[in-house]
């Protein structure tokens, strides 16, 4: 058995051609695997180790959205089959007045760990004291991204009682820009962390960025009126809403609905979707796990949807700067600025958010979401786009989403 040692000093060529035989590939196998699409396969075997191919996945656009009365069509990279379609209903259904989106300064958290001190107090009281000497090697720091509105803003120590007695941790915050900050931050983190650790009399031990940005928040709302998507949807909506506020069950997948359109945006435009992620559930956790987003209905009886969650995304940077869908996404959003995609991306959220609970609290969302599906399933069996139709077709009606039977149907409509 092929145990890849030295995998990683191989030409993309060579991986495959070793992974072909210990795998047992196909030659179609194999080819599949070498089709990298817009992404130069020399480019991608710089951005990763051991990379022997590329993954593709659909980039739709997501269409109706006005956000603060400007119209902006939304790249969404996913393969979940519903989840574009399902942007575009919400979004459709707050028309004409759209969307209304903010987004804070984008200012992020880095963390220095110190451990070991005899005093932990003292070595806060320290490292208060030394204020002016700390900000001043830091800033040294971000003198290159300086003309790009980039700084430190301050820090704070504070002590954290745990298992391994008490420690401290030295949080900055650091304004990025339109980056999405890490690597800026953990550079100046390394940087600065000796003087702290002089200081404070302390070991160093982590240096890097948090990705709960508290401080990087975006947020959005709409209306969705009643004589538009009718007073029960108003009512399922609310429902379905409090079902996820008091149940952490609901929540955790009222909060995913959310994050299918946000996380889609983040992979079209090449940002670090597990960041988001991260940032989203650790921001819905504090407190008590809640929902992302919040619903009432107003005064003339329609349904007011908002949305509040860290969104520390990018619009330069080295993933944009390597994929080249991800700057054509961007550009076709027409944002200039982290957080002009940041407001966009809140708003999908509440879009996909808003879809999902309007169709699980009246008719469900099987029926619509197996439509899509079964065209799926009929790409799979091998179906043409045109083909693809009339088989979905025969298994929606049939109810039988077996892709073993979708082969079958197609071999019945290509006779
Ligand atoms: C499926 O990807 C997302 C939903 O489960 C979200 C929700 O339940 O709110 C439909």
């Amino acid at each position: 058995m092929d145990d890849f040692s030295g995998f990683y000093k191989l030409s993309v060529e060579e991986r495959l051609a070793r992974v072909k035989k210990a795998a047992g590939l196909t030659d179609d196998e194999a080819r599949t695997l070498q089709q990298s699409g817009a992404l130069d396969m020399g480019k991608a075997d710089k951005m990763v180790e051991n990379v022997i191919g590329a993954i593709h996945l659909p980039l739709g656009l997501a269409t109706n959205f006005v956000i603060n009365g400007k119209s902006m069509v939304i790249p969404m990279a996913v393969e979940e089959s519903s989840v574009i379609a399902a942007a575009c209903k919400a979004a459709k259904q707050t028309l004409p007045a759209g969307f209304k989106a903010e987004a804070d300064d984008p200012v992020m958290i880095g963390q220095v760990q110190l451990v070991g001190m005899e005093d932990p107090a003292a070595a806060v009281k320290n490292l208060a004291l030394n204020r002016k000497e700390i900000m001043a090697i830091a800033s040294e720091y971000m003198k290159p991204h300086e003309r790009y509105g980039c700084g430190v803003r301050g820090f704070e120590a504070r002590i954290l009682d745990s298992a391994r007695g008490q420690m401290v941790t030295v949080d900055f915050q650091v304004a990025v820009g339109d980056a999405q900050g890490a690597n800026m931050v953990n550079t100046l983190l390394e940087g600065v962390a000796p003087t702290l650790a002089t200081i404070a009399d302390a070991r160093i031990r982590l240096r890097i960025i948090s990705n709960l940005a508290v401080k990087r928040r975006a947020r959005a709302s709409a209306v969705w009126k009643k004589d538009i998507i009718g007073e029960d949807t108003v009512e399922g909506v609310l429902d379905g809403a409090e079902f996820a506020r008091s149940d952490v069950y609901r929540c955790a997948t009222h909060n995913k609905g959310i994050m299918n359109g946000i996380d889609a945006v983040a992979l079209a435009t090449g940002n670090d979707w597990r960041s988001v992620e991260a940032g989203a559930h650790a921001y819905a956790a504090l407190g008590g796990y809640h929902p992302l987003t919040h619903y009432y209905k107003n005064e003339k009886g329609d349904l007011v949807g908002s949305i509040e969650l860290p969104l520390a995304v990018a619009t330069v940077g080295p993933a944009m700067n390597s994929s080249p869908t991800a700057r054509i996404a961007l550009k076709i959003m027409g944002v200039k600025t982290s957080k002009e995609l940041a407001m966009a991306m809140a708003c999908v959220g509440l879009a996909n958010n808003f879809a999902a609970i309007a169709a699980l609290s009246t008719e469900g969302i099987q029926k619509g979401h197996m439509k899509l599906h079964a065209r799926n399933i009929a790409i799979y069996a091998g179906a043409n786009a045109d083909e693809a139709e009339k088989v979905a077709e025969i298994i929606s009606a049939e109810k039988n989403f077996d892709a073993e039977h979708a082969k079958e149907v197609l071999r019945k409509v290509r006779r």
